[in-house]
């Protein structure tokens, strides 16, 4: 993936534990990279070695790191130039997941090597969504959870995320959400 991910991940652990922390997690996953460059794609195994060698050294399931670094994703992508897609393509949580696919899509024009997820969106009634999480990758849905959680956060709006299936049935994973209005 994308170096910028790898630089959220950094981020994240650096602000929560300290660079000697991080130093610990690099050298555990055998990742020596001095520095990631946002713009230049990394395989995805230096991502999930980063994931499983920061689960190991924090002492906290490999799914709740990556729920944290989707979490992390919303507020560090705000802070590296990408804040304006949030209004660019919704006012609100719910249409901003129905817009995700775009802002993928408008993102790749920048990152052109990019291999983004791809959601289907369904209403499930009055304040709920089903939503689909398709990707060529596995094993990244705890991290959608973090990633629909900050989004929340960041639109002042309440969310509850039930993983419903995981993609061993259809292929995809299937979330509810329930939104509502922040109190
Ligand atoms: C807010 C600004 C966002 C930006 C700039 C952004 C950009 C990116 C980039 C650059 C990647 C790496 C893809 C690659 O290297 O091949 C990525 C991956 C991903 N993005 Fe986004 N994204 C954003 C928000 C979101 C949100 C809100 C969601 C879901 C709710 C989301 C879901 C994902 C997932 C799940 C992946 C992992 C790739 C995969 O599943 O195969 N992103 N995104």
């Amino acid at each position: 993936m994308y170096g910028l991910v790898n630089k959220a991940v950094e981020d994240l652990v650096c602000a929560h534990y300290g660079e000697p922390t991080w130093a610990q997690i690099q050298a555990r996953a055998g990742v020596q990279t001095p520095g990631f460059v946002s713009m230049e794609s990394y395989p995805d195994e230096v991502t999930y070695k980063l994931v499983a060698a920061a689960s190991e050294v924090l002492g906290a399931p490999a799914a709740a790191v990556l729920e944290a670094v989707g979490e992390h994703w919303i507020l560090f992508t705000a802070r590296h130039g990408y804040g304006e897609l949030l209004p660019m393509f919704g006012a609100t949580l719910r249409e901003f997941v129905a817009n995700l696919d775009n802002m993928h899509a408008r993102v790749g024009l920048t990152f052109a090597r990019m291999r983004p997820p791809s959601f289907v969106v369904r209403e499930a009634g009055p304040q709920a969504l089903e939503l689909e999480y398709h990707s060529s990758r596995e094993g990244l849905a705890p991290m959608v959870v973090g990633l629909l959680k900050g989004l929340a956060r960041t639109f002042a709006e309440d969310i509850a995320v039930e993983h419903v299936h995981g993609r061993e049935r259809g292929g995809f994973d299937l979330f509810r959400l329930e939104l509502q209005p922040a109190a």
